[in-house]
């Protein structure tokens, strides 16, 4: 059976960024640790006045053609998963292979493009795609370039507003891939749910503390599921376990869920019963609420326990490093939470070729899904290429006052004239709208 995975990764940061504990938090007159601690966010990117999603993603997309040395002939498809799209029928994908049509001698008129739309979990979606293309045998050889671009923003004031994020990942989706083999095995927790949408609207509607009760919720649907084609799963299962990361103080509630339903009935939950007791047993119970409660109470101490803190430390901690400096990138943020742990595994000399990865991808709406993925002989050249510190150490430190304009400029609603913070360099920039209000990319040199 031929691999197919993920061969190549390029990642492309908004090139401002709102620090939330120096700048953010003091004008909220919140303490700065509820970001750093609580959320565990450090800072937000936000897009300069010539960046949107288009721009992101043709950047990233580019990158990585480039230094995979490849031409749009290699590409059979392109599919571009974002929540942030400005129109309702061209895809976005379009508008990315235009740009890069613009720096190619080739076009791209061959490949097949479209648009994936599911929240957060579409970017996910869109590898699925391309995994079940090359796997039917409809490549012809060629790879897919799946854009996973946002720009995350909400409405000023919202909770959500300390979250933000803007950045595009972009992935090249082959067979005998060099980074990651992706498993046939896929676990799903769906259901029709109304924690955070945007019904023809630029902002999200959120229900911040339901959102999160949904995505536990749904992440457990999915890893049962998973284990239902996968069999049992346990913490040595995995190097890594890169969840959707709205927030790194998500994915600790996450982390301990996942780490409570594989150790279930193992030795290690009877080893621990010695400290914490055995983890309560719906049976035992006669009202769901009390079950529920005891639950809680015996995540809370499980959460504290040298076992766990071991393995969330080895396992979890290291997906989050990108995030806390970028926000949340919706369709991008998983994918950038696998990049961060295989470049920390990197920095550290860790030979990690045949390991494991647990990969949680969520969408709010609601989807969880859950699938694994082997790491490739190749995967330490790919990362290694990686430049997101640089990226992320060269953004333009916003005011306060710079971020309102910079959340105006990019509000749909507004036209705000905004000079650029950051000079473009060897990129695509949005130079305006044309006559049918489509938006217009130069390359800059
Ligand atoms: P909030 O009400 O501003 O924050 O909203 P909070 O008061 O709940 O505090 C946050 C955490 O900081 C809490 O930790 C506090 O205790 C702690 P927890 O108790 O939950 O562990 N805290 C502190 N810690 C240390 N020192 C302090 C301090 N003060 C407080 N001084 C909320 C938080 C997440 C609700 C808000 O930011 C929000 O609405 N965000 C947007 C929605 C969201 O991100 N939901 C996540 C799940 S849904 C999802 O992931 C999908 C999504 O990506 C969209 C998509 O799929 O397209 C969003």
């Amino acid at each position: 059976m031929t691999a197919v995975g993920i061969d190549a990764i390029e990642i492309w940061t908004g090139k401002l960024k709102l620090d939330l504990a120096e700048t953010f938090a003091p004008e909220k007159g919140e303490d700065p640790e509820k970001y750093t601690k609580g959320l565990g966010l450090h800072a937000s990117s936000f897009p300069d006045a010539h960046e949107d999603i288009v721009t992101m993603g043709a950047n990233a997309a580019h990158r990585l053609m480039d230094r995979k040395g490849l031409t749009p002939d290699d590409i059979g498809r392109i599919d571009v998963a974002t929540e942030s799209a400005f129109d309702n029928s061209k895809p976005v994908s379009t508008y990315i292979a235009g740009c890069l049509e613009q720096v190619y001698d080739e076009d791209f008129h061959h490949a097949n493009k479209g648009e994936r739309k599911f929240a957060c979990i579409a970017g996910t979606q869109s590898l699925d795609d391309a995994y079940n293309w090359i796997k039917a045998g409809r490549n012809r050889g060629r790879s897919a370039l799946v854009v996973a671009t946002d720009t995350a923003l909400y409405a000023r004031g919202d909770p959500g507003e300390a979250t933000q994020g803007a950045g595009a990942v972009a992935m090249l989706i082959s067979e005998d891939p060099n980074l990651v083999e992706m498993s046939a095995e896929q676990g799903y927790g769906s259901a029709d749910e109304t924690d955070f949408l945007k019904p023809n609207q630029q902002f999200p509607s959120v229900d911040g503390k339901r959102s999160m009760q949904v995505y536990l919720a749904r992440m457990r649907e999915a890893l049962e599921d998973y284990e239902s084609v996968a069999g049992a799963s346990h913490p040595e299962d995995f190097a890594y376990v890169p969840f959707h990361t709205p927030f790194p103080g998500m994915v600790r509630k996450a982390a301990v869920l996942a780490y409570r339903h594989m150790i279930r009935g193992t030795p290690i939950e009877e080893e621990l019963a010695e400290e914490i007791g055995f983890q309560p047993r719906e049976e035992d119970f006669e009202d769901r609420e009390e079950y529920e409660e005891a639950i809680r109470d015996y995540m809370d101490e499980l959460s504290s326990t040298d076992d766990y803190r071991e393995w969330y430390d080895a396992t979890i901690e290291p997906t989050l490093s990108i995030s806390r400096e970028v926000g949340n990138w919706y369709t991008g943020s998983v994918h950038i939470a696998r990049a961060a742990a295989l470049k920390q595994a990197a920095e550290e000399g860790r030979d990690l070729a045949g390991r494991k990865l647990g990969v949680g991808s969520y969408g709010s709406g609601a989807q969880a899904e859950i699938h694994a993925e082997t790491v490739q002989e190749g995967w330490k050249d790919e990362i290694e290429a990686l430049n997101i510190d640089e990226q992320n150490a060269a953004r333009y430190d916003l005011s306060f006052d710079e971020y309102e304009n910079v959340h105006d400029r990019h509000n749909h609603d507004k036209t705000i004239e905004m000079e650029d913070f950051t000079v473009p360099d060897g990129e695509f920039v949005f130079t305006g709208t044309g006559r049918m209000n489509e938006r217009l990319y130069d390359y800059v040199e």
